[in-house]
């Protein structure tokens, strides 16, 4: 395997390693990447060969091609297929696998539309007094306790948590296992032990919680949901737990990102730190700033061709892993003026959410924590710093997640 990286060239056949180098900067590879090898061959840290999709009209184009599925069974199949390292496949477990990311039409539609009333945008601004309130709280914590924190720990992942898990009627107890097997399931470097001890103990918990809701069914989207699976069998019970898991773990692994992200973009850039303080009014376009710049999902879109697809003038054959890139395409400087700046005014609209039928069901409730997140932040320390050198801090080693694994900061 050859990486282009080190020898200042890239060519037609090479391989690129999605190794620690890449997270620690995907930015650097997705800008060569674009320019020479758009549609190119990569392999992930536990040796998947995957196709990698760079430029935005070829990640927008994909994301619209029904010939690039997600369908749970066909992706075993295509994994099957593939020469993987023994010990390194993972297989995840019926009971979480039956979700709107791991279906196409017409499953896919069905599951959609039963839950996608609990999340419009008129559903979710009723919840601003909710987050508010989660989030005042958090900050009230951490102004009574040390003047150095963790943000992500203080702040940036249980307002996300403390909404979503309210949201769906998951008691408070929990909520700590739940944040470490949703981390090894997502990590790209923990081992096939690791994350089949992780997926099993969230299926159990899961299952148990749905029965929950079954037998005494609350306020909540969760029992909703059982009571509409229910209601003329429109949900199998695998489909019903397979929805909590994936409400539960995106409704919290990414906008933890969006905050971490977006307080670090603001800390390297004390310019425009100032700017968003004096007008607060500029926080949502800030928001979709950050989301754009350094999104919560690195690459995330996981596809699979169901024939051979032509994007971006080369052809992927049939029975392939496609990674569609969201962070580069919201780089692409074909289609952004100064992609690596952080611009506060910016009209653009990003992919960060993806694109197509697969549209991220939550973007009005992540639009809102991020809002909520940074307004009371920005109202609530007058002083916001980072504590470390920016050299000491670490990304998290996932293909999926864009975010750091730790954010101290001093505040006052
Ligand atoms: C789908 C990003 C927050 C629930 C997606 C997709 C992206 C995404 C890129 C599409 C993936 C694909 O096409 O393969 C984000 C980002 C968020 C965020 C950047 C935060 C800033 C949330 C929240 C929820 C949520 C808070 C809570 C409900 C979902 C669901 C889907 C989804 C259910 C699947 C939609 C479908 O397949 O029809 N998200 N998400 N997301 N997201 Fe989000």
């Amino acid at each position: 395997m050859d990486d282009g990286r080190t020898d200042g060239t890239l060519t037609a056949d090479r391989v690129v390693p999605l190794d620690a180098a890449f997270f620690a900067d995907p930015h650097a590879l997705y800008a060569r990447l674009r320019v020479e090898e758009p549609v190119a061959r990569a392999v992930t840290p536990v040796g998947l060969p995957v196709w990698l999709v760079t430029r935005y009209d070829d990640v927008r184009e994909a994301l619209t091609d029904p010939r690039l599925a997600k369908d749970a069974d066909g992706f075993s199949r295509v994994l099957e297929s593939k020469p993987l390292p023994s010990g390194s496949r993972v297989a995840f477990t019926q009971e979480l696998n039956r979700h709107l990311l791991s279906t196409d039409p017409p499953d896919h539609t069905r599951l959609r539309k039963l839950v996608s009333r609990a999340f419009t945008v008129r559903a979710v601004s009723a919840l601003r007094p909710q987050v508010e309130a989660i989030a005042g709280r958090l900050a009230d914590r951490m102004a009574a306790g040390p003047a150095e924190v963790d943000l992500l720990d203080a702040f940036a992942f249980p307002l996300p948590m403390g909404v979503i898990c309210e949201l769906l009627g998951v008691p408070e107890g929990e909520r700590t296992s739940f944040r470490r097997w949703s981390n090894t399931l997502l990590a790209s470097d923990g081992t096939v032990d690791e994350r089949t001890a992780a997926g099993t103990a969230m299926a159990g918990y899961l299952t148990a919680l749905v029965a929950q809701k079954r037998a005494r069914p609350a306020d909540d989207v969760l029992s909703a949901i059982v009571a509409a699976a229910e209601d003329a069998d429109r949900l199998s019970f695998d489909e019903t737990v397979s929805m909590a898991f994936l409400l539960l773990v995106a409704g919290h692994e990414t906008t933890v990102n969006l905050i971490g992200n977006g307080v670090l973009a603001l800390l390297r850039r004390p310019d425009r730190l100032a700017e968003l303080r004096a007008d607060p009014a500029l926080v949502p376009a800030a928001v979709e700033e950050f989301l754009r710049l350094d999104g919560p999902v690195n690459l995330a879109t996981y596809r699979h061709t169901t024939a051979p697809v032509e994007v971006g003038g080369t052809t992927i054959p049939a029975g392939e892993v496609v990674l569609v890139s969201l962070a580069s395409a919201n780089r692409d400087p074909d289609h952004y003026a100064a992609p690596d700046e952080l611009d506060l005014h910016r009209e653009a609209s990003h992919l960060a959410f993806g694109h197509g039928i697969h549209h991220c069901l939550g973007a009005p409730l992540a639009r809102l924590e991020g809002e909520v997140a940074f307004r009371t932040l920005l109202a609530r320390f007058s002083d916001l710093v980072l504590a470390v050198d920016p050299g000491e801090l670490t990304w998290r080693q996932s293909i999926l997640m864009r975010g750091l694994t730790r954010l101290p900061v001093r505040l006052r």
